[in-house]
């Protein structure tokens, strides 16, 4: 692939929306075009498939039917947007990607990492995002930010250790793979975590030219 394909991941409230702010004007800084987009979610198809995830009213969606959706947004998002964007060289900024299945439905809902690494393949082949950002918060603290700004969503209503789960499988995957990640405790002053998110900008392009 010609473009390299950037993701940002972390629990609820972690701050995602204002760091991907900072990495979009990183790579305006340097005129590199990128699109910027985001799971579940991306693609007109996608954004339904979102909208059947988020929905609390679906409170008995099963766990593998989840998981099932959250590859079916994906493997769209892939086709129509992704890859054609990354094979003429656009770069690709991702709220989120397939982290977020092992992290929520692995972890979270304690489904088969294995199937998981399975229906990743078959989706995504030997497409991984080559730098990911995992933005590393207390999910006690995500939470009340997340509880300020409104109502809440299928996801946002689950219990605490639900995010705790979670932020443990984001942490596992981060000091499995240290090359690929940078894990930036997001409970810093804004300016802290912007400048560790800029240095590890500068070093995964370094390595990679
Ligand atoms: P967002 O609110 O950060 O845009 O993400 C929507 C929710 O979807 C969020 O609670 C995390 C969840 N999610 C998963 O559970 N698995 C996934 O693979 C993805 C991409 C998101």
């Amino acid at each position: 692939m010609k473009g390299k394909f950037i993701t940002v991941e972390g629990t609820e409230g972690v701050g995602k929306t204002t760091n991907i702010q900072c990495i979009a004007s990183w790579l305006d800084e340097r005129g590199i075009a990128y699109i910027s987009t985001r799971e579940p979610g991306g693609t007109a198809l996608g954004e339904k498939i979102r909208g059947l995830l988020l929905d609390k009213e679906n409170t008995g969606m099963a766990a593998s039917a989840e998981l099932l959706l959250m590859f079916a947004a994906r493997a769209q998002h892939l086709e129509e947007k992704i890859i054609p964007a990354l094979e003429v060289g656009t770069w690709v900024l991702c709220d989120r990607f397939t982290d977020a299945t092992y992290a929520y439905q692995g972890f979270g809902r304690g489904l088969n990492l294995e199937h998981i690494k399975r229906l990743e393949a078959l989706v995504q082949g030997d497409l991984h995002p080559d730098f990911t950002l995992i933005l590393d918060i207390d999910p006690e603290l995500g939470m009340s930010r997340v509880r300020a700004r409104g109502e809440l969503d299928r996801f946002e209503s689950e219990a605490l250790e639900f995010f705790d789960r979670v932020r443990a499988g984001y942490r596992e995957r981060a000091s499995d793979n240290p090359s690929r990640y940078c894990l930036v405790d997001a409970s810093s002053p804004l300016a802290v975590v912007q400048e560790h998110i800029v240095a590890a900008l500068n070093a995964f392009v370094g390595g990679a030219e």
